[in-house]
């Protein structure tokens, strides 16, 4: 495993993270939406660091069918708490294609917010492929598959506390432990 962005420079990214948020809404109370499962981490130590009256929701998004493709998206919106006229802020790990944003996105707009925004950890270049504008970013990493800090392959490695880039050795000891 090749770490990418250690736990220090996490914790510094998602510093100026809050503080762009903080300064953005200032005592605005905001709804938070967590998109799991690979938002949970970022999640847990972003809001932490804001300032306003925060409320947490949830939506349960996965596109990913156990490899590194992009399968079809599905998307369990059943948690969300009630955001009519509320200030949204939509919280995902990473962005690559778009598409989930995007989707997760749509379907919060039309549950009458006031306002929706996003951010992302880690925004992943050279791989958008729709128009989307991210309001909040912690890192953009170039195309690699990237795990940890909440970031999975195949289920597995959520719990690194920093991100790593999966080397071909990584994937052959695993492939021997299943
Ligand atoms: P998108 O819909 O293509 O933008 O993909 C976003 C989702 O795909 C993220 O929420 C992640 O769950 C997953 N994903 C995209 N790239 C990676 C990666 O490099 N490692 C792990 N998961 C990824
Ligand atoms: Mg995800």
């Amino acid at each position: 495993m090749k770490v990418l962005i250690s736990e220090d420079e996490l914790q510094q990214g998602i510093s100026k993270m809050a503080t762009e948020i903080n300064g953005q809404f200032g005592e605005q109370p905001l709804t938070v939406i967590c998109v799991m499962t690979g938002s949970i981490i970022l999640v847990a130590d972003l809001i932490r660091q804001l300032t306003m009256p925060v409320k947490l929701g949830s939506v349960h998004a996965s596109s990913y069918r156990g490899d590194t493709s992009r399968g079809e998206l599905e998307l369990d919106t059943s948690m969300l708490p009630d955001l009519n006229g509320t200030n949204a802020l939509i919280v995902d790990d990473i962005f690559d294609t778009g598409h989930t944003l995007n989707a997760v996105h749509n379907h919060i707009s039309r549950l009458g917010a006031a306002t929706v925004q996003s951010a992302v950890l880690l925004y992943k270049h050279g791989r958008q492929e729709l128009e989307f504008d991210v309001d909040f970013v912690g890192f953009e990493i170039p195309d690699e598959f990237v795990v940890g800090y909440g970031l999975d392959y195949q289920g597995i490695y959520r719990n690194l506390p920093y991100v790593g880039v999966l080397e071909s050795g990584d994937l052959a000891a695993e492939q021997e432990n299943n």
